[in-house]
């Protein structure tokens, strides 16, 4: 079976390494089914702190085409990943074309390979945040219609797919379990199937963080010690692409420094607008503006730290599974479980109230501490398999 990822930004690098992983126990314990692997690479980021240093680090094969896409505007770079995806699509013809997450190499990536006639995996998929405004979010919905498989990583997620109108829902949306004749009912039924696979970044953390404890020096790099600092990340568009709010959250991040050292790796959608607005000095004393960090460094600066402000959606997920209470420097998530467990706060996006909110969510931080260490410890993203799930699932459809 020949199966074609499509991946073109950070997070897709990180989800994609435990599916290569799958892939080659597979070949390990010598499955009877040959799994094909061709990686495309849209070339959204192209940095190398958002991109090569991920395939190293990760072992990740290099990637079989890029298409060298670059960045741009929604349209040009949609469409742009689009025709050059449907040439090599047209070449490959995989069985599979699998996208991740929601950004625009997975909407593009999706939409090439189904109008071709192809099948598509979409990994992540269900995920709603409700707010139409965020380009994520069209680009998940849109994914999700157009797919064959629907790996979803929560049941809140199968939930949303339901609302939809979905019908075939794998084992009730409870999380999939891939052995006995379950699995026979998954050939035999038409597309679309939605399964709870649970989520991809946990396989990611679990095998990451045994790494990183032992690889990364970054808490010695920048001498910090263990929950005496502060992790920040802001990259989303309605936080950077307005001047006010970006000045905002600066100015927040630098009160935050007064009491407790920051560090913010940042996005080059970031830097972009700071250097703009003269604002990457701002950077001095204890508010460190370093640049993007690997994943194995992040693991350990997430897990260290007190406290994590962040608009980014694995970056609150982490959080979460980590056990570290999170503001999110938003209006709305497409992870509300994280909320509803306790871990996450929702910090708002509108400027002029968001210095008050900031305020009092920093006045707060301790009380949230104090209650995230009596929140649920449970884990509503599964245990660890996803990938293990997903292969089984597509391997079934070769049947
Ligand atoms: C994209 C995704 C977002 C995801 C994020 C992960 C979309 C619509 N957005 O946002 O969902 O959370 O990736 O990090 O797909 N740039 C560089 N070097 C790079 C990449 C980008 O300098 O390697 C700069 C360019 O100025 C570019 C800007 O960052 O215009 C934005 O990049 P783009 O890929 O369009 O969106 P992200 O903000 O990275
Ligand atoms: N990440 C990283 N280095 C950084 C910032 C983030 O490795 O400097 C990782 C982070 O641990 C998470 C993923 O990148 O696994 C999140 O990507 P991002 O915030 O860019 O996108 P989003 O998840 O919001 O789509």
């Amino acid at each position: 079976m020949k199966i074609a990822s499509i991946v073109g930004a950070r997070p897709q690098f990180i989800k994609l390494a435990p599916l290569v992983r799958a892939i080659r126990a597979r070949h390990r314990l010598r499955s009877r089914l040959k799994i094909e692997h061709v990686i495309i690479h849209t070339g959204q980021h192209y940095d190398d702190r958002m991109n090569r240093i991920f395939f190293e680090e990760l072992g990740l094969p290099d990637p079989d085409y890029n298409l060298g896409v670059g960045s741009g505007s929604h349209g040009r770079q949609t469409g742009e990943i689009m025709k050059k995806a449907e040439k090599v699509l047209q070449k490959e013809r995989p069985d599979w074309a699998i996208v991740y997450g929601d950004t625009n190499s997975t909407l593009a990536g999706a939409l090439a390979a189904a109008k071709l006639g192809h099948r598509v995996a979409h990994i992540e998929a269900g995920l709603r945040s409700y707010d139409r405004r965020m380009p994520e979010e069209v680009n998940r919905i849109l994914t999700d219609h157009c797919s064959h498989l629907l790996f979803c990583p929560t049941r809140r997620a199968v939930q949303n797919l339901e609302l939809e109108g979905f019908k075939n829902i794998f084992a009730g949306g409870r999380l999939a379990d891939m052995s006995g004749k379950n699995r026979s009912l998954l050939a035999k039924a038409p597309f679309p199937w939605v399964v709870n696979v649970g989520d991809i970044m946990v396989d990611a953390l679990l095998h990451g963080m045994a790494i990183a404890q032992r690889k990364s020096r970054i808490l010695k790099e920048l001498q910090l010690r263990p929950g005496q600092y502060d992790l920040a990340t802001i990259h989303r568009a309605q936080n950077t692409d307005e001047q006010e709010r970006l000045k905002a959250l600066m100015e927040a991040l630098l009160e935050i420094s007064r009491i407790r050292a920051v560090v913010f790796p940042v996005h080059p959608r970031t830097r972009k607008y700071l250097k703009r607005m003269e604002l990457m000095s701002a950077g001095s004393g204890r508010l460190h503006l370093i640049d993007p960090v690997s994943y194995f460094d992040m693991l350990i600066l997430e897990k260290n730290a007190a406290t994590i402000w962040t608009d980014s959606g694995g970056v609150q997920k982490e959080a979460y599974l980590l056990k570290v209470p999170c503001i999110t420097l938003r209006d709305t998530t497409e992870w509300p479980e994280t909320v509803e467990s306790g871990w996450n706060r929702l910090a708002g996006s509108d400027p002029e109230n968001l210095q008050k909110k900031l305020k009092r969510a920093l006045k707060q931080t301790e009380e949230l501490r104090a209650s995230c260490r009596q929140a649920r410890k449970d884990n509503v993203y599964g245990t660890g398999d996803a990938a293990g799930r997903i292969m089984a699932c597509l391997s079934d459809t070769a049947r």
